[in-house]
Formats: C-alpha cells, structure tokens, sequence
C-alpha cells in the first residue's frame, strides 16, 4: 500500500521520463510511493519510455489516454486513479522542485489537511527561473484576476504543483472541469472555504527538455474557466470558447455581407446568404482549432466536419427563426424575440455540432 501517488501529466515529454523518476526516487527515499504518469498518446512515445522503466520497477506506472487531451483531464484520471491516502500533482519537465514533496507529505501528519499547494509567490519562492518576463507578467495578471474572481485566498492557485488528500479530491472531482489547463484554481473554486490549505514555498526551475504547451488558447480558456465557475458550472469551458466564437462570426458575418452588397447593390438577400456561408465556415475553422482542439479534425475528416456543421447550423437557423417568431406573437417586442432565437439557435448549434461534427465523448 502506497502513501503516495505521484500523478505526472505529460504530452511530449519522452526525454523527461528517466530523469524524473530518478529524482523523485531520490526525493522520496524511505517513503511508500509510486508515481502514475498520465500521457495523451504522445507521439514521441512518452508512454512506452514509461513502460520500459515500469517493466523493472512495481511503483511506476503509466495511464494512457487516447482520443483526448487536456492537463485538468489528465490529473483528474490521475488522481483517481490511485488508491493511496495523498496525491500529488507535478509536471514531467523537472520544473517543480520535487525535493518538496517529503514536507508536504509531513504537513498532512502535523495537520489535518485537504490541500498543499507549493507556491512560487511566498517568502522563498520564485518564478524567474522558469519564467521570461513577459510570461511573469501575464502569470501576475491572471493569478490576482483570479484570486478576485473566485474568492481564492492561496498566493499561487495557478500553480501546477500540489498534494491533496485523495478523499477529499473525491468530493470535488465530479464538478471539475475537465477541459483546461488550472485544476487547482477550479479545485479551490469548487471545494470553497471548507477545505483546509497550507501553501510551502518553491523555486520554479527552468525547463530542461521540449517545450512548453502554454500558448494563447490556453489563456483564452481560462477566461472560460473563470467563467464557468461564476456560472456555478453550468456553462462549460467549451460553451463559452463557442460562444466567444459565435462572437467573432457575427463579425464576420456582417463584413462579408457589407462587402458583398457593395459588389452586388440590390441583392441583399443574396449578400446576405453570402456572409452567413462564410461566417459559418469562419466558425467551424476556429471552433476545430480553438474549441475543439483537443479533438481537432485534419484532413478528410475536416471536410466531412465541415459538412456536417453547415446541417448542424442549418437547424439551427431554422430553430433560431422559428422560435423568434413565436415569441414575438406572445410578446411583440423585436429585440426580445430575435435574441431568444439567437440563443436557442447558439445552444442547438452547440449540443449537435458537439454530438454530430466532433464526436463529444
Ligand atoms: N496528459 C497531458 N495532456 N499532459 C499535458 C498536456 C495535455 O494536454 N498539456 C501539458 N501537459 C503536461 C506537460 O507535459 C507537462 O508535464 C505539464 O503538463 C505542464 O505543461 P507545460 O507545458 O510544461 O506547462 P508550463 O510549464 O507552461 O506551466 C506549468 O507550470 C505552471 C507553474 O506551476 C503548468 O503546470 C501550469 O499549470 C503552472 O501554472
Ligand atoms: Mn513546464
């Protein structure tokens, strides 16, 4: 029986492996651990790196994930998929400081806890190492957004790097959020003020192998977590990157409609069926690579997506203008009908493109 699980995410991270079991066997001396590496079939063959060392030693595991991605997602199957009393949650790329985790296991002993979170922004801790400036910045950023938003006390709820008592995780699990990049931030968002947290300090070191997976649309979804949770969970990440998506096809739409009418003067119909072809196609293109990135379709699969959006969207259009047109026999106020057809027609759009177009397990 292990006191510990060691949940590592990794996507690429085939050369970390080794380097990282070795130095949380160092860490951990004297300790009953195992560590569970969870890899979203990476293509370089982090997975089989795992298998070659797990073939030789029984508290390495691996859990490989096919058909998904995601960093929540990822810990969260990690997690539970452990039986030990703590797990913890750290990246593969030697950025976290592992020679932390035996204080972290102790805090537990000394105190009845539910969560240690290691911090890089208390007295002793550090970002610079792993950090440039411009990603300090944008970490600051959303780091005091988020503490405001959520009403979380924790000085790092962004960080990657905690231990948490599996039963109390147990309780929060089914309301995460499983697509996105901050688990900690939704944990302590969902667990609330119940939970007693200790933070410990840390320096965050610099990656030493491959790269980073942080990029812009990992930003972006997390202004939809953020917003997930003020909804009380009941808009999900991804409802709201389609709906922020939306967003940019309205745009669109009307461009492409001012453009075309100014060609075509007198055919507004026309211009008009002109823009919403576009901005529909405009909207699978940035939903498959947003949205949906975790699944995103490429080649025949794309056309066949593509295809299967434009039905999707046609319902939809016949949804939006025929519930529109109800409400305003019950009331007749033109912007009241026309935005109730709109959000029914959005949220039909959303549940069958999800279902028909890319295939939501
Ligand atoms: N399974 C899986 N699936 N793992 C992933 C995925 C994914 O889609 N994306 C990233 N990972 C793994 C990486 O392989 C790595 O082990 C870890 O998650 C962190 O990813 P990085 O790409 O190295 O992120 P970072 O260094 O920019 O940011 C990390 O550290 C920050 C500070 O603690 C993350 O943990 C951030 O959440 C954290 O704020
Ligand atoms: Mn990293």
């Amino acid at each position: 029986m292990y006191d510990l699980t060691v949940v590592i995410p990794t996507f690429n991270e085939r050369a970390n492996v080794a380097p990282m079991v070795d130095l949380l066997t160092a860490a951990l001396q004297g300790r009953a651990w195992e560590a569970v590496f969870v890899d979203d079939d990476s293509p370089d063959g982090t997975a089989d790196a795992v298998r070659a060392i797990a073939e030789t030693r029984a508290n390495i595991r691996v859990l490989q994930r096919t058909g998904r991605r995601g960093l929540a997602g990822a810990c969260i199957e990690g997690i539970l998929s452990s039986s030990a009393r703590l797990c913890a949650v750290i990246d593969a790329d030697l950025q976290h400081d592992e020679t932390r985790l035996p204080l972290m296991m102790d805090l537990f002993i000394q105190v009845d806890l539910d969560l240690v979170v290691a911090s890089r922004n208390l007295e002793g801790g550090s970002s610079e190492g792993g950090f440039s400036g411009l990603r300090q910045w944008g970490s600051a950023q959303a780091t005091s957004l988020t503490r405001r938003a959520l009403g979380i006390s924790v000085t790092d709820p962004m960080s990657g790097f905690f231990m948490v008592r599996r039963s109390s995780f147990r309780q929060v699990a089914p309301q995460l959020q499983v697509a996105g990049f901050k688990i900690l931030a939704d944990m302590l968002a969902v667990a609330g003020p119940r939970w007693q947290v200790r933070e410990i300090p840390y320096g965050f070191r610099q990656r030493q192998f491959g790269e980073s997976k942080m990029d812009r649309t990992v930003a972006l979804e997390f202004l939809g977590l953020l917003i997930a949770r003020k909804t009380g969970g009941l808009v999900s990440i991804k409802f709201v990157l389609f709906g922020f998506v939306g967003a940019v096809g309205v745009l669109v739409q009307l461009a492409v409609v001012a453009v075309a009418f100014r060609l075509m003067p007198g055919h507004f119909a026309l211009a008009q069926a002109v823009g919403v072809t576009v901005a529909i196609a405009n909207n699978f293109f940035l939903n498959n690579m947003l949205t949906y990135r975790d699944r995103a379709l490429k080649g025949r699969a794309f056309l066949k997506g593509l295809a299967s959006f434009y039905l999707v969207c046609a319902f939809g259009a016949v949804l939006n203008i025929g519930l529109a047109d109800l409400v305003y026999r019950l009331l007749p106020v033109v912007s009241l009908a026309s935005i109730a057809g709109a959000l029914a027609g959005a949220a039909w759009n959303f549940v069958a493109s999800a279902q028909f177009t890319w295939c939501a397990r």
